[in-house]
Order: structure tokens, then sequence, then C-alpha cells
């Protein structure tokens, strides 16, 4: 299947493995670039030289193309921006700041760039930037969000409307039937997080895959909008928050009560009461762990059954 994005890319299907922080590290990559998408290291979680090694590391284990995922908000940016231009990373996905402070630089060196957007505004900004492609992700995505909460099915063609660059849908997809839905508004290729949490090969402890599994419709929230909003399971540490937010905190009791490395200790580490268990409202659709191989075949598999259904209409 050839398109923009696969040609922008030089991979086989328009699916991007999601950047994810404690989740996408080596293994998840390059399995991704081997089933024909294109997989992406997520830098956010990861100290500088940390990202070197998973960059080589993916290097080693596939010669197909792959990215890393940079939120812009990472302090060292400096030297994550110098270790993927020194280890020859040829893919960077930015998000969570301003497209027009890195795109220049890394375009300079041969880099293609795509920005994440949460709304038209910055899909706007992003285009003019100069970045190759943009991702315009819905409100029901896993991770950190937009504070607008407009959702993937109406963010893509309204986004679609104003930018001539290639689009990437993300939030609320993890099926074939979805994948075509967000094609059908207008995507040019979609960017699945939450599916990938729960595969073999994520770096995601197995007691927080097993929560992704188990999750049904209206366990997740949007939450902690006062620092960056992020979606997360409705574990102990949600309940501490909203508890919380009934005294009217200020951001700096906000931020006390998240502390540090809660991410971490929930998503990695696997503690299901204290960290923070970030996932997507689709994680009510997820039932089993599966290998990226296998997500991909089902993806495309669906995808090509949903397009003859949908002509039988
Ligand atoms: C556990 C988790 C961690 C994430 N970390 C990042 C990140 O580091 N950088 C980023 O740009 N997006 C991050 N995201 C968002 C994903 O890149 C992706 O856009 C989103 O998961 C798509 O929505 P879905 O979860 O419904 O598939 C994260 C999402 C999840 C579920």
């Amino acid at each position: 299947m050839a398109n923009k994005i696969t040609n922008l890319f030089q991979i086989k299907y328009p699916i991007i493995q999601a950047g994810m922080v404690w989740n996408s590290g080596w293994r998840l990559a390059s399995a991704s670039s081997n089933a024909g998408i294109l997989g992406l290291i997520g830098a956010g979680s990861m100290y500088p030289e940390v990202l070197r090694e998973h960059i080589q590391k993916c290097k080693q284990a596939t010669q197909k193309p792959f990215g890393v995922n940079v939120p812009m908000l990472y302090p060292d940016i400096d030297k994550i921006m110098d270790i993927i231009v020194e280890e020859g990373v040829k893919i960077v996905f930015t998000s969570a700041g301003n497209p027009k402070t890195w795109t220049s630089w890394l375009k300079g060196r041969g880099i293609t760039v795509v920005h994440v957007v949460s709304s038209v505004k910055f899909a706007l900004k992003a285009q003019e930037a100069g970045v190759d492609a943009v991702v315009a992700e819905g409100f029901e995505a896993g991770g950190h969000n937009g504070r607008e909460e407009t959702t993937t099915f109406t963010l893509i063609p309204m986004v679609r409307e104003e930018i001539q660059i290639p689009l990437i849908a993300a939030g609320g997809i993890a099926t074939g039937q979805g994948m075509l839905a967000a094609m059908v508004l207008g995507a040019d290729a979609v960017q699945v997080g939450s599916r990938f949490v729960a595969s073999e090969e994520s770096s995601a402890h197995q007691a927080f895959k097993k929560v992704v599994v188990e999750a049904k419709e209206g366990d997740t929230q949007l939450t902690l909008k006062e620092l960056a909003p992020v979606r997360l399971i409705k574990n102990k540490f949600y309940e501490d928050v909203q508890a919380l937010y009934k005294t009217s905190p200020s951001v700096e009791q906000l931020k006390d009560l998240l502390g540090r490395a809660r991410a971490k200790r929930g998503m990695f580490e696997g503690d299901l009461e204290e960290g923070e268990l970030e996932i997507g409202q689709i994680a009510g659709l997820i039932h089993d762990i599966k290998p990226v191989a296998q997500i991909v075949n089902d993806l495309m598999q669906e995808f090509e059954d949903a397009k003859r259904a949908v002509s039988d209409l």
C-alpha cells in the first residue's frame, strides 16, 4: 500500500508505532519497523546516554527505517538532539512544544520532521515551521494531551481542511476499522499508542499491561490540566488527585502531589496504586497482549475487511 506517508518514511503500511515514555524502547521500535510500519523510540523517559544505547540496539535489530520521539519539555533536549544526529537517526517526531524551535535545525541536518498537535491552530503553526507531516492527536489518546478536548473524529477533518502537508491521525485507533475511519476523515496514516503498550515487546511492566487489557470503557480520565493534561487509569493516585481538587489546590500543591517519577513507578515498575498509569480510552477495546507482528497483521487484515464491508453498504 503506497501513499504520501509510506513514501515519506519508506515503510510498507501507513501506521506509526507511537513514541511512548517507559513503553517504547528499542525492542518495540525495531519489532514495529520489522513488521513494516514506522517504529519510534520514546526519548522522553531516557537519559541522553540511555537514548544512545537504544538507538544503537535498534540499528542492530532492524535494517528498516525507525525514528525517535522527542517531547520538547525535555530538560536536556540539546544533548538528545546531538545524539540523534551523531547516531544518524533520519526521522524525528517532536511533541509538547513550539515546532519552530527545532524544525529547521533538524531539517538542516537531513532529518525528516513530524510534529504532534492537538488543535488546528498548532497544525498550522507546525506547517508554517516547515515540518514534513503533522500528527493530529485527539482527546481520547493516552499520555499527555491538549487542553481543547477535541476528539479525533472532529480534529482530523478540521485539520485536513486547513493544512496541505501529510496528516497522521492519533487517538483512539487500535483496530483496522478505526484506521479506515481516520483515513476516510482525511488522514494519510495513523499513529497507534495504547494498542502497542499491550504488546509483548513494549517495556511496560507486566502488571500495567494486565491493567490495560482489563480496562473497560470509562476507566480513564484526562486530569492535571493545570500542569500538563494527561489521560490516566483511575487508580489510587488518580483518586488522590481528585480528592486534592476538592480543596481548590494551588499549582504548587498539585506539583507536590505528582512529585517525581510517578510515570516510571506506575508503567515501568508496576506500582498500580501510587504510579501514574497513562493509557487511552481505546484500552476498553484492547483485550490481549500480542506480539507486534501479529498486531500489525491484524490491523491490516481488519482494514481490508472493513474496506470490503463499507463497499457493501
Ligand atoms: C503510555 C503512553 C506514553 C506516551 N508518551 C508519549 C511521549 O513520550 N511523547 C509523545 O509525543 N506522545 C506520547 N504518548 C502519546 C502517543 O504518542 C500517541 O499519540 C497516543 O498514544 C495515541 O493515542 P492512543 O493511545 O489512543 O493510540 C504516550 C501515550 C501513551 C499511551
